[in-house]
């Protein structure tokens, strides 16, 4: 969680950061700041809530030209948020030196009591402040700021980013990374610090990810990169693939109003190259792992969280259906710490569209430990579960800002199904033929999303019709299951309602309970062409509901005759293969909940107590 930016060079430091904040904002909005060293000064803003407020205080209070600085924008976790807790946080009692920091220091408290033992009095109830003061006396004592820098992140267990500037040395941003994101914006006299590259690609593509446990040494003419035991680093470059226009609204009310209608592209975009015209599908980043390691899988175990613990959820049954590999989905906390059985033979496949979700981050490095391989599925360039996985494969859905996923959700099962498809036809589970089949239907996915999308006023006028329901129920069987789960998961998030997804075939376990008259229940409808007879089930359980005062929005296939009788409304989406349809099911839900958020007057982008990439445990 918190975003932040950092920045070295001639243009005018304010605009940089405020620009690389506005499109870190995602990352967390509970307060925001800036520091800058302007005529041998630092000069700081920091305000509570959202970056507007910090912009209506630069407004009051301008802060004279600068070309070096650093901004947050921070999640909370140590502190309420307040002014006096938002960051930056001075160091020494000569307040020269001006720290941001994303993360948490574990051993704060340890390190606090040495300092107050020394008299240091602290400004905010942060771990981040520590961090400040300790460098400030390191550096009093050493008179080498990168020194006192490498000596204090030495210190420090946890996680952490850490940008700091110094009255000092007005020419240097340092900057640490230990478990959380740092990446470099490489320019032409002048050069960039990110939690991500949205930070500065609207000033510059080429970009370097920074790895763990290494220090970064910022000027505008050159950046060097040491560990934290002062050795050199040398690092590859990338180039960004995307532009800065695909991270703005482009007209849209809100980011995700854009990243729904994006699906089309994303989907597209994660298919292109993977499937040929005849339906044969190659993933060539999956180079990393052999036929023969492909071969010796005996058991996937996909870990994720949220709404990609879904995507997981979803892709399981075509995994197993194609390749008849035995898949267990985890929710990457559960799995990390419950001394999970995992083998040379397993196979670790973790879903995450920022590729920097802590949970899932620990999950992974435990199971490689224990001698696992891990195939990441994951949105973001350059991030750490991408560098630290066996193989990637990238879901083309571009940058996703809205808290709330979407796009990436429908790229992640698309990859999902495509790593599916691949390893049957690698181990031969599966007849080509058949495999091609389902290739070729999944190229059909594009237009019917686009589809699906053209047609969302109805789900969008039944969402902001129901602005007052107090709770909302999803059911779901087969891969509508997850798809319900997901509906409930966006409907609690933006809309502050009580939403639940339950497998319909549990409904006469426990839940059916929950129905009173007029309790809205939205029904994934299976196709009325299913060979496993699903359908009939689950008109059996409208029924059972509307029996007992259940006001059922069914989404269902076109064609389907029956279903209308039983629902007040039904939401038709295209023919698809059976499972493929999870993924054109889901997005009424998506625009459901957000005109339901919206019609509550909410922030559909960034909702309450949430931040878009979770990076503490
Ligand atoms: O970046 P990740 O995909 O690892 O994020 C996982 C979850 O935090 C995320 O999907 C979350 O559940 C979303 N806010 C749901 O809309």
């Amino acid at each position: 969680m918190c975003g932040i930016v950092g920045y070295v060079g001639p243009k005018s430091t304010v605009d940089v950061l405020i620009g690389g904040l506005r499109r870190l904002e995602y990352r967390g909005y509970d307060s925001a700041g800036v520091s800058v060293i302007s005529e041998g000064h630092l000069q700081t803003r920091k305000k509570a809530g959202k970056l507007v407020n910090l912009i209506g205080e630069i407004d009051s209070h301008p802060i004279p030209v600068s070309h070096i600085g650093i901004g947050h924008t921070r999640w909370a976790t140590h502190g309420a948020p307040t002014d006096g807790n938002a960051h930056p946080h001075l160091g020494g009692t000569r307040e020269k030196l001006s720290l941001i920091h994303n993360g948490i220091i574990e051993n704060f408290s340890e390190l606090k009591a040495e300092l107050l033992a020394e008299g240091t009095r602290f400004a905010s109830d942060t771990d981040s402040e520590v961090a400040a003061h300790l460098i400030a006396r390191e550096y009093d004592k050493a008179g080498d700021l990168v020194v006192a820098f490498r000596t204090v992140v030495n210190r420090l267990h946890g996680a952490f980013t850490i940008l700091v500037v110094h009255e000092d040395q007005p020419d240097v941003v340092l900057a640490a990374r230990r478990n959380a994101p740092l990446v470099i914006g490489l320019g032409d006299g002048e050069n960039f610090l990110g939690s991500d590259v949205a930070a500065f690609v609207e000033h510059t593509k080429r970009a370097i990810s920074v790895g763990q446990d290494e220090i970064v040494i910022l000027r505008a003419e050159s950046v060097e990169i040491i560990g934290f035991d002062g050795k050199p680093v040398t690092s590859e470059e990338f180039t960004v693939d995307w532009d800065a226009t695909a991270a703005s609204k482009g007209g849209w009310p809100s980011f995700m109003a854009k990243e729904i209608a994006d699906q089309p592209q994303a989907v597209a975009d994660t298919l292109m190259g993977r499937v040929d015209s005849e339906g044969r599908v190659s993933i060539p980043e999956m180079d990393g792992l052999s036929a023969e390691d492909i071969k010796n899988i005996d058991r996937i175990i996909i870990v994720a969280c949220g709404t990609a613990s879904y995507a997981g959820d979803i892709a399981k049954y075509g995994i197993e259906k194609w390749s008849r590999i035995p898949v267990q989905v985890e929710l990457s906390h559960e799995f990390r710490y419950r001394d999970p059985i995992v083998t040379k033979n397993t196979l670790i496949v973790a879903i995450s569209q920022s590729g920097e979700t802590m949970d899932t981050l620990m999950a992974t490095r435990y199971a490689r430990d224990l001698g696992a391989k891990v195939l990441a599925i994951c949105n973001t360039q350059g991030a750490t579960l991408a560098r630290e996985s066996d193989a990637t494969i990238y879901t083309h859905a571009g940058p996703e800002v809205a808290v709330a996923s979407t796009k990436a959700l429908v790229a992640q099962i698309t990859a999902g199904f495509l790593l599916g498809l691949y390893l049957a036809e690698v181990r031969g589970a599966t007849p080509s033929s058949e495999l091609q089949k389902l290739g070729r239907e999944l190229l059909r996915l594009p237009a019917q999303v686009s589809e699906v999308i053209e047609g969302l006023d109805e789900a969008k006028a039944l969402g902001a019709a129901m602005a007052s329901a107090k709770s909302v129920l999803f059911l779901g069987r087969n891969v509508g299951f997850p798809v319900a789960m997901e509906g409930a998961l966006k409907l609690k998030e933006l809309a502050y309602i009580h939403a639940e997804g339950f497998a319909a075939g549990e409904l006469k376990h426990g839940p059916i309970a929950l129905i009173e008259e007029g309790q809205p229940v939205i029904v994934i409808v299976p196709s009325l062409r299913d060979e496993d007879s699903l359908h009939p089930k689950v008109i059996s359980n409208i029924q059972e509901i509307r029996a007992r005062g259940a006001k059922v929005i069914a989404i269902a296939e076109v064609g389907d005759t029956e279903v209308g009788q039983w629902s007040e409304h039904v939401i038709f989406v295209p023919e698809t293969e059976q499972l493929f349809a999870a993924i054109l099911t889901v997005i009424p839900l998506q625009a459901f909940a957000m005109a339901l958020a919206e019609a509550k007057g909410l922030d559909v982008d960034q909702p309450r107590n949430l931040a878009k990439s979770v990076t503490v445990e």
